[in-house]
């Protein structure tokens, strides 16, 4: 009885540490059901195959148990031809039963969308620790949060900036690996809205654990309402913080980090890090702190720009303030007042 909290450890830990809709166990659309499908086929086939193993074995355990007075070697036999044929030919069925749905769905899942007129054209690029996400048709970018339309096909174009990545949603299905210098095609569906957690399931450096992504997927009607404020975004209560935030932003920030600018009303900015426009409408800060509770974005922003090496190691951000110690040399030499003025800038951006 004492190992019952290790079962209940190892359940949790299967079912993706709590967090919800983090498991292949509870598909949320097509391309999950039938992986799932196949994971069902064979567990139920490996646990028949064991459970005759196992009664056959405690059978001949028990028939042919040593008994009293008996001595001596017991008779001896040896070949069988007909239990041999017998044995050859179950397993044999029982792979052609497991391979016909593989060898279907495995061709299926890799259906190339990228020339389909109907799928949502995505282009996906794996950074060290970070995901960006370009709507090929739309021209929109952004990181962290892919929002996407329920029930239609989305056409994922994987590419990576750096390294091996790997792109993976448990409960919409996956996972296809994002490699530098080649694009790989994979296709994904959400029959109902939600929240849907992302992880790199490849091992790609210091924080590839960190490295968490969510895809929103919202009713048609709200995607082209996101996508709308995607074009338009507007910049709320410009006081004198956050006008100076937008001139530390524009002197710090702007070669690696695209955002609004409001003078040009076009979107400006490097290509390095993640885009930020829009940014307080996102649901983590760095992809890992979530903003739950109006006055999490601005906590979290504090945590990220104070010490941005502590919330993800190895990441390539200078660090906005002198940190003693720290990993990351490249400083920006930011006070705290002027971190403050940023994270009010930041924390205005929505449409
Ligand atoms: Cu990216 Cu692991």
């Amino acid at each position: 009885w004492r190992i019952i909290p290790l079962f209940a450890v190892l359940t949790f830990m299967l079912t993706g540490c709590g967090l919800e809709n983090l498991t292949a166990l509870d598909p949320k659309g097509p391309v999950a059901e039938k992986q799932l499908s196949v994971i069902y086929l064979s567990l139920i086939v490996m646990i028949a195959v064991f459970a005759v193993v196992a009664i056959i074995y405690v059978y001949v355990l028990v028939r042919f148990r040593k008994r009293p007075g008996q001595t001596g070697v017991p008779k001896q036999v040896e070949g069988n031809h007909k239990l041999e044929i017998i044995w050859t030919v179950i397993p044999f069925l029982l792979l052609i039963v497991i391979a016909i749905p593989t060898v279907k769905y495995t061709f299926e899942l890799d259906k190339d969308y990228s020339k389909d007129p109907n799928a949502l054209q995505v282009k996906v690029t794996g950074h060290q620790f970070w995901w960006e996400f370009e709507y090929m048709n739309e021209k929109v970018t952004t990181a962290q949060d892919l929002v996407i339309p329920t029930g239609r096909t989305i056409a994922f174009h994987l590419e990576s900036a750096d390294v091996i990545h790997s792109f993976w949603v448990p409960a919409l299905g996956g996972k296809k690996d994002t490699n530098p210098g080649m694009t790989n095609m994979h296709y994904l569906k959400a029959d109902k809205p939600g929240t849907y957690y992302g992880k790199c399931a490849e091992l790609c450096g210091q924080s590839h654990a960190l490295m968490d992504f969510k895809v929103k997927a919202v009713s048609p009607e709200e995607f082209d309402r996101w996508v709308g404020g995607m074009k338009t975004p507007t910049v709320v209560a410009a006081s004198a913080q956050t006008q100076e935030g937008e001139k530390i932003f524009k002197d710090k920030c702007l070669a690696c980090h695209a955002i609004y600018n409001t003078q040009s009303k076009q979107v400006e900015g490097g290509k390095v890090g993640p885009s930020l426009l829009n940014y307080a409408d996102r649901s983590t800060v760095a992809g890992i702190l979530f903003n739950r509770d109006p006055g999490d974005l601005k906590n979290n922003l504090q945590t990220w720009l104070n010490d941005p090496q502590k919330v993800k190691p190895g990441n390539l951000m200078p660090n906005p303030k002198n940190v003693p110690g720290s990993k990351m040399e490249q400083s920006l030499d930011l006070n705290d007042q002027q971190i403050n003025a940023l994270v009010e800038y930041l924390a205005g951006q929505k449409h």
